[in-house]
């Protein structure tokens, strides 16, 4: 089978941070919403998966792509939003366990903080890829906004001031990742995406950068990560998140990361107290570009392909455990053997 014949799943995507670097600002443009706006003092506090399906890709970045052409092989992005509050280390080590993908965020302004290097070492020590995004260049000195323009092209249009600022920023930020043992580069100057890590400046304001973001982390997948993206039939299912939802009951959000899940499925997963048999009694998901963790009308599914964020309902889901694998019963399987399975996580 030539790779062009493999059928690649969406790559799941973890957007970390230090806090207020615009992390969950970057994904409302990315999908026009406004979660941040929404949340208490503009704090994120959960973890919210949101499906980003490749024909919003292709129009984020049609005016960069005319030129670089790139096709895309993907049927979309599954950003997963994480908080940057230092009390979150959990959910942040919960999505950067999961994702294919980071994208740590930099506040080209502040620098590296604190929360950007516990996130730095939170990746290395999963060994996941990540790329940069040196977010708000739009409070570079007297940026000036283009449209339709990769940052490269945008960056030559500057005045020389704007273009000193952005370089002295840029080479400050790469000099300190440089003390973490990280290299670093402007993904245009980058010529090894294998080892030097791509910087992609960016604006959740004006949305500058957005669709360079989008192609670099495309290639990425497409060329380098391919076999990892490839899509599987194997069950791999992982909870983020329970709660208790009014009308609903106690549910659990997960991340389906390969296979499928039907309704009706007999379920295991690992409970406080010992695992938990039960049953899917439905499968909702937001609509694209919607989260999992914003009150919209979520649809129900008779049946789930991977990759996608889910809402599980079932009952008996008040123990579960969040970070931790979820099992299908099926025919040919051991009871006992999954139950002892599930509890190991
Ligand atoms: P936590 O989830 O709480 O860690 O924060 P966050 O990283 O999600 O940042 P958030 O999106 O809440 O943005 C923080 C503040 O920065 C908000 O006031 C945003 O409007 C502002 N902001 C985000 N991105 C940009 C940007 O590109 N440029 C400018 N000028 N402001 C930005
Ligand atoms: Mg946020
Ligand atoms: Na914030």
């Amino acid at each position: 089978e030539t790779p062009a014949e493999k059928e690649l799943r969406s790559p799941i995507l973890c957007i970390l941070g230090h806090v207020d670097t615009g992390k969950t600002s970057l994904l409302d443009k990315i999908r026009s919403t406004n979660v941040q706006g929404g949340e208490a003092r503009g704090i994120t506090q959960q973890i919210g998966a949101s499906f980003v399906p490749v024909e919003t890709i292709k129009e984020q970045t049609k005016g960069i792509n005319e030129k670089l052409k790139v096709n895309f092989r993907l049927p979309g992005l599954l950003l997963i939003d994480t908080p940057g509050h230092e009390s979150f280390n959990n959910l942040r080590s919960r999505g950067s366990g999961l994702c294919d993908l980071a994208i740590l965020v930099i506040d080209i302004v502040h620098g590296i903080e604190k929360q950007t290097v516990e996130s730095i070492n939170l990746l290395r020590m999963r060994k996941t890829p990540f790329v940069v995004a040196l977010n708000k260049v739009d409070r570079v000195y007297e940026w000036q906004k283009y449209v339709n323009l990769s940052m490269n092209e945008e960056l030559k249009l500057q005045n020389r001031h704007t273009a000193q600022d952005f370089e002295s920023r840029t080479n400050k930020i790469i000099a300190q990742l440089a003390e973490h043992e990280l290299n670093a580069a402007l993904y245009w100057r980058n010529s090894d995406y294998k080892k030097v890590v791509s910087l992609v400046p960016t604006s959740a304001v004006t949305g500058e950068g957005l669709g360079d973001l989008m192609l670099v982390v495309v290639q990425l997948m497409q060329k380098i990560m391919s076999e990892k993206v490839t899509y599987r039939n194997t069950l791999e299912c992982t909870i983020l998140e329970v709660k208790a939802i009014e009308g609903l009951g106690t549910t659990v959000d997960a991340v389906l990361v390969n296979g499928v899940l039907n309704e009706g499925d007999k379920i295991v997963v690992s409970g406080f107290g010992g695992p938990i048999v039960t049953t899917i009694r439905s499968l909702l998901t937001p609509p694209p570009l919607r989260e999992t963790r914003v009150k919209t009308a979520l649809i129900p599914n008779k049946s789930i392909r991977a990759s996608m964020g889910v809402k599980i309902v079932a009952p008996g889901l008040e123990k579960a455990v969040a970070g931790t694998s979820l099992y299908v019963v099926g025919e040919d399987d051991d009871l006992e053997e999954l139950k002892r399975e599930a509890q190991k996580d």
